[in-house]
Order: structure tokens, then sequence, then C-alpha cells
């Protein structure tokens, strides 16, 4: 079996259901990752697990060292990641707590060591990206939720914003233009990573809130948590159906 890595976001710094064997700190060309990784069985299956906002939740998502988590979870033998995200929800399908399933993502955030291809050492490389996430690993998440009868909404673009604020009304009604479905902070560059170390990947998105104004007033973290304390317990049941189809 391939090896299996979780990526958790806000909401999901660990899955109190892993039954740990490892737990280890990786050294990478780049810096320090997150977090430890933790090794571990679910549904007699093993995965890694690593908290991307560290552990406790401390690492803003401007500040997340992707190229460390990415590198490290190569050099740690993955083949297959599964990063969880929460999001907030710009078109109506996308409301708070559902799960999704993005197949696209434009990238709006700046400032972030976004590739390896960047010495003087090595080859200029343009890696393909017109499918950003992997197929066949959405399509297992797919079959997972069906499994658990959780809904999920299997398609949608994710825009990426360098947070850690929220959005305007206006980016959001931009970004809805654009073809936006989701709007979240961690998503690049994480997947182009992933990509460019040849590694399978795939977000599960959970919606925390409606994106800014499309709901009256202001968006507060006492309705994220809430919405969060949902959609992970259902995100955390479609990863459990997902390693058992495995
Ligand atoms: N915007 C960006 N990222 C998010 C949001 C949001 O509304 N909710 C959760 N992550």
């Amino acid at each position: 079996m391939k090896k299996i890595a979780i990526i958790g976001g806000t909401g999901l710094t660990q899955i109190s259901d892993l039954n740990i064997i490892n737990r280890e700190q990786v050294a990478t060309p780049y810096g320090s990752p997150s977090a430890e990784f933790v090794t571990g069985e679910l549904n007699q299956k093993q995965l890694v697990f690593l908290a991307r906002h560290g552990n406790p939740h401390n690492i803003p998502p401007h500040k997340i060292n992707y190229r460390a988590n990415i590198w490290a979870l190569k050099q740690l033998g993955v083949e297959k990641i599964i990063a969880v995200a929460a999001v907030g929800g710009i078109t109506p399908a996308m409301e708070p707590a559902r799960l999704a399933l993005p197949d696209q993502i434009i990238d709006y955030s700046y400032d972030r060591k976004h590739t390896f291809f960047d010495d003087e050492f090595t080859p200029v490389t343009h890696i393909d990206f017109t499918v950003p996430y992997s197929q066949a690993l959405r399509k297992q998440l797919i079959a997972a939720a069906a499994a658990t009868n959780i809904k999920l909404v299997s398609a949608g673009t994710y825009g990426c914003t360098q947070g850690p604020r929220l959005e305007t009304t206006a980016e959001i009604k931009r970004m809805e233009q654009d073809g936006c479905d989701l709007v979240g902070m961690t998503g690049m560059p994480e997947a182009v990573l992933a990509r460019e170390l040849a590694l399978e990947y795939a977000a599960l998105a959970v919606v925390a809130n409606w994106a800014a104004g499309k709901t009256e007033g202001e968006i507060t973290m006492k309705e994220i948590e809430h919405n969060l304390h949902t959609g992970m317990a259902n995100a955390i049941d479609v990863l459990k159906a997902f390693i058992a189809l495995l």
C-alpha cells in the first residue's frame, strides 16, 4: 500500500482515534516543518499525520513552511496526501459545515516560498498544473463519502488568499466573478509543492463560514468554531472510510 499522509488544518490538530506508533521530527534543507510527524494506525492501516498550523495551533497561514512540510513528507516515503482545510463558502452549495472536494485552484496569495525549483543549479522547470488535484484521490474520497452517507460537494474552485485576515465583501465578489466557490488561506503553495515532488494530493475542505458579505454582519470566531466542530467530525468519518476502502 502506498504511504498516505493527512495534513490537518484549523480544527484538526490531531486525530484522536489514531493509534500512535511513532512521533518524529524531520529536518529539511528548507528549515523546520510545522510540527512533528505522527505515524499511527487508523482502521488498521498506517498513515502519517501533520498539523499544518503546528501543535498547538499557532502558525498563521502565511508563515507556514510549506516547502519543509512537503519535503519532509516525501522524505518519509509518503506518496499520497489528503489535505484537510477550513474554508469560507462563496457559492450556494458551499454552506457552513459542508464538506467539499475542490477540483481547481486560483492562487491570490503572495510572498510565499512557492517552488522547489528556484535555485541556480536546477534547470528552469515548468511543471504541468492543468489539473491541480489528484483525480484518483478525489474519486476515492467521493466513494468514501458515499459509503458514509455524508454529503460532500464533489467539485469546486478553491481561491487561496494571503490571510491571516478574512476578505472584504468586494474581494469575495471579485473571487466569485473569477469562478471561485471556496476561499481558504493554505491551499497554495501546498498543492503545487506536492505536484513538484510528484506526490498525489487532494484537498478535503470543510466550510467554516459563509464568506465575507454572503450574510449580514461580521464573521465571528464563534461561528467558525461551531461549524468546524461538526464539519471536522464528518471529515474524520470520511477519512476513516477512505482508509477502509484502500
Ligand atoms: N476566508 C479565508 N479562509 C477561511 C475562511 C474565509 O472566510 N474561513 C475559513 N478559512
